[in-house]
């Protein structure tokens, strides 16, 4: 397991300088492992497999080919923000697939957290492995491991281990990043030259909004945290939050209250928003988010976002809570 621990004379990377310095080495070193050789990277747009993706096509280009899958789980924006810096700045080959429907039709019904996690996982893989075996010489197989998912320290990434690809799809691995720390990650996108907003992004869960989509999963409810998350996001961003607040989110519970619009009686879904920091993601704090910008966020949500009549905060550090609400 020597090669699996960072060793003792490598500097943290703080600043662009020791980030370039990185970057010249680990090219150099990409390079000399794979040759003219073809290599496959599952690119969700986190930081860690986009950090990945810029590298190899500084590196090998084209020899790289890289796959998002579209769970319909991502952010607003997600996807079409990962097309326009891969393939459209970066003249990447970028495979996109359109899987929405497919995860959607899995989950259909599914209410019990870790089965949704599960079936999220394993169809990953399925969709991948299918994609995997569409290409021909693909030799090297590219992960956006971090040192943190090494020592296995914290839960983040820990818990979204639904084994790997088939036997017969076993690829070498390329893992650049295994011995560097998230915030040196950051470090090296900032100069490969990555979007901040790619870069400095909070923590996004795997399963992703289908962990805030509480209980089974509907589209329309779907969509209601996801035009929430965006409303949130912005008016984060607009007040000086973004990058402050270590994550914020809003999830929707699946049960109904009485509210009234235009005069009219109605019965629509709550959106809960929670506001966290946290060292590790053991424990965690409510950030003091201003009264006045709550109610804001609140005038928005419930005026722009369909099937919404309430908007909660949640007050519960970790523990009691935990971060995601399931
Ligand atoms: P909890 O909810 O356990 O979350 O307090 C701690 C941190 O882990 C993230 N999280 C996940 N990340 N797959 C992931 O990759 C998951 O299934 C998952 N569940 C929670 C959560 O967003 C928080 O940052």
């Amino acid at each position: 397991m020597a090669n699996n621990v960072r060793p003792e004379t490598m500097e943290r990377i703080t600043t662009p300088e020791l980030a370039r310095a990185f970057i010249a080495e680990q090219l150099d070193a990409l390079r000399a492992q794979i040759g003219d050789k073809k290599v496959l990277l599952a690119l969700s747009g986190g930081v860690d497999s986009s950090v990945v993706a810029a590298l190899l096509i500084k590196a090998v280009g084209k020899q790289l080919t890289c796959v998002h899958v579209n769970h319909g789980l991502l952010r607003k924006g997600e996807p079409e923000q990962v097309i326009r810096v891969f393939r459209d700045e970066m003249d990447a080959n970028l495979v996109y697939v359109d899987a929405v429907d497919r995860f959607l039709d899995k989950l259909a019904g599914v209410s019990e957290p870790e089965r949704k996690r599960k079936i999220i996982g394993a169809e990953f893989i399925r969709v991948f492995e299918e994609e995997a075996r569409k290409l021909d010489g693909i030799e090297f197989l590219a992960q956006g491991t971090i040192y943190p998912d090494i020592l296995e320290s914290g839960p983040v990434k820990a818990h979204h281990n639904v084994g790997g690809l088939p036997e017969d799809l076993q690829f070498e691995l390329v893992e650049p990043l295994k011995f560097l720390y998230k915030d040196e990650v950051r470090v090296v996108g900032h100069e490969l030259g990555l979007p901040d907003n790619m870069v400095y992004r909070q923590p996004f869960p795997g399963p992703g909004l289908g962990v805030r989509c509480v209980g089974a999963i509907t589209r329309d409810r779907l969509e209601a945290v996801r035009e929430s998350d965006a409303i949130l996001r912005e008016e984060f961003a607009k007040n000086g939050l973004e990058g402050k607040v270590w994550q914020y989110f809003t999830i929707v519970p699946d049960f109904k209250s009485t509210g009234i619009k235009d005069g009219l009686r109605t019965y629509d879904w709550p959106v809960v928003i929670r506001a966290v920091n946290t060292r590790d993601a053991v424990t965690a704090t409510v950030e003091d988010v201003p009264f006045a910008l709550l109610q804001h966020i609140t005038a928005r949500i419930t005026s722009e976002v369909k099937g919404v009549n309430r908007v909660l905060f949640d007050l519960t550090p970790k523990p009691s809570g935990t971060i995601e609400w399931e």
